[in-house]
């Protein structure tokens, strides 16, 4: 068999993420089953009509990788005016936000278990969104893994054409090398003008509520990084 006869393997894009095995609890995968129906976004093939799926027109808010959703939970129940889309791809996180979500007694938000990227390019419209949250994405220390950071001029794009003029991308971070990297990312990018960056212990977050991955680097003794990046 030459070069020429191994049939070429679809592209496959680099991503931001691995699946994890993670084991679901048993009230996580309760909660997929019966949960999932009330929160849960299933994803067709077109953009999705957020009007309707949160039955009103309101300000809307998207955090992408909310991890285990605390953070996410007690913004929306914080900010009832508002409506809030959660993306994560770990399972366990998404079983244990719905469990939140539902002691909380929530009706503003919406999770979709998916590749954000991919969501971001099908499925969530142009000037959609008021704001966008990315708090403590994977950091992909290594610098073979760099190319996997979520961070990424294609991705600015992505977010830029679909929040709403006067929209924002919120970014925090504990791992001192990817603020570097968002620093240079963001600077060289025309399509925002950072309005607020802070370093901190964990003590002056902008307005969020600490995350778990935020408290696990704390305790390992990083520091803190917040930015607020208006679209331009
Ligand atoms: C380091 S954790 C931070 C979780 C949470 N934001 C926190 O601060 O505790 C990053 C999360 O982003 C998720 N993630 C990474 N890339 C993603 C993508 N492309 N789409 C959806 N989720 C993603 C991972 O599964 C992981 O749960």
């Amino acid at each position: 068999m030459t070069n020429n006869d191994i049939p070429s393997r679809p592209h496959r894009p680099i991503r931001s993420f691995v699946r994890r095995a993670g084991r679901l609890t048993p009230s996580q995968q309760r909660a997929l089953q019966e949960l999932w129906p009330s929160y849960g976004v299933v994803l067709g093939r077109s953009a999705l009509d957020l009007d309707a799926l949160f039955n009103r027109t309101a300000p809307r808010v998207l955090e992408i990788g909310f991890g285990n959703g605390e953070t996410l939970v007690q913004q929306a129940a914080e900010n009832p005016d508002s409506d809030y889309l959660g993306i994560e791809v770990h399972e366990p996180g998404v079983g244990h936000c719905l469990l939140s979500a539902q002691s909380a007694g929530i009706t503003n938000l919406k999770l979709i278990a998916h590749d954000a990227i991919e969501v971001l390019e099908a499925h969530i419209p142009l000037g959609s969104l008021q704001r966008i949250n990315l708090y403590f994405p994977d950091p992909w220390p290594k610098k073979r893994h760099h190319k996997r950071r979520i961070i990424q001029p294609a991705f600015l794009k992505l977010c830029a054409d679909r929040l709403a003029e006067g929209g924002a991308l919120h970014v925090a971070t504990d791992w001192a090398n990817y603020a570097e990297h968002i620093d240079e990312v963001l600077s060289e990018s025309d399509l925002f003008r950072c309005s607020e960056r802070r370093e901190h212990d964990g003590d002056q977050p902008l307005d969020r509520p600490m995350t778990k991955f935020e408290r696990r680097g704390l305790r390992k003794g990083h520091r803190i990084w917040d930015w607020r990046f208006e679209k331009l």
